[in-house]
């Protein structure tokens, strides 16, 4: 059993995971919280390298099945290497993606066997589920259009269509909704204070 408390952060591109993450961050340790911040894919340098495999090179076609296994093996290394030792020592572990991530985007809108994206992933994480999982729910043409117009760097998942992250969106809207003990769904479209806020307090729900 762990000490500390596990949340992830989920939702398309542009949503403002990346953005809100630190700011959470910050208030929790205001608040007397010892926080950990990572992300997915990476968090560790084995895992990072998965990541460079799998965000990196604009020309390369990964196999689908592929792509699942690479997403679940760095997210073990992660999990194992940083995320484990710091819900150890009682921290609140904050993880900018998590396996939801998987579900929506290989699972549901890529299209491979949900099942066995989940076997492949619960493999991967045994029992260690967040307690929280946050999911920030946007309109797909606005976080597009917040990540062009950021000029933020491109990577192989945003040239995919719009249908495609419009299946993944309502991925994580199944998902929400076949967990709501897990999942709390927190409009995106909203300014970053506001945002902010319903984030702390979902997260407060679950903190001893
Ligand atoms: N509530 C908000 N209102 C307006 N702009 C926002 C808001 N939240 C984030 N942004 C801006 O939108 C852009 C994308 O945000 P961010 O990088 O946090 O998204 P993300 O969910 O991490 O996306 P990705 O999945 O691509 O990493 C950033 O430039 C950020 O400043
Ligand atoms: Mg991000």
């Amino acid at each position: 059993m762990s000490r500390g408390t596990f949340v992830t952060f989920e939702g398309g591109e542009g949503a403002g995971k990346s953005t809100v993450v630190p700011k959470i961050a910050k208030d929790l340790e205001e608040k007397g919280y010892e926080t950990l911040v990572s992300r997915e894919p990476g968090g560790v340098a084995s895992a990072e390298q998965i990541r460079a495999i799998l965000l990196g090179d604009q020309e390369q076609i990964l196999d689908e099945y592929t792509e699942v296994l690479l997403f679940a093996a760095a997210r073990r290394q992660h999990l194992v290497e940083k995320i484990i030792p710091a819900l150890e020592a009682g921290k609140v572990v904050l993880c900018d993606r998590y396996l939801d991530s998987s579900l929506a985007y290989q699972g549901y809108a890529s299209g491979v066997d949900m099942e066995q994206v989940k076997m492949i992933n619960m493999f991967a994480v045994q029992h260690w589920l967040p307690e929280r999982t946050i999911f920030l729910d946007l309109p797909v043409e606005i976080g597009l259009s917040r990540i062009t117009k950021n000029a933020r760097e491109e990577n192989r998942l945003d040239q995919a269509g719009i249908d495609f992250h419009e299946r993944v969106r309502e991925g994580y809207q199944l998902l929400a909704k076949e967990d709501p003990e897990r999942y709390r769904i927190v409009q995106a479209n909203q300014s970053m204070e506001q945002v902010e806020k319903a984030v702390l307090q979902y997260i407060q729900e679950v903190l001893g």
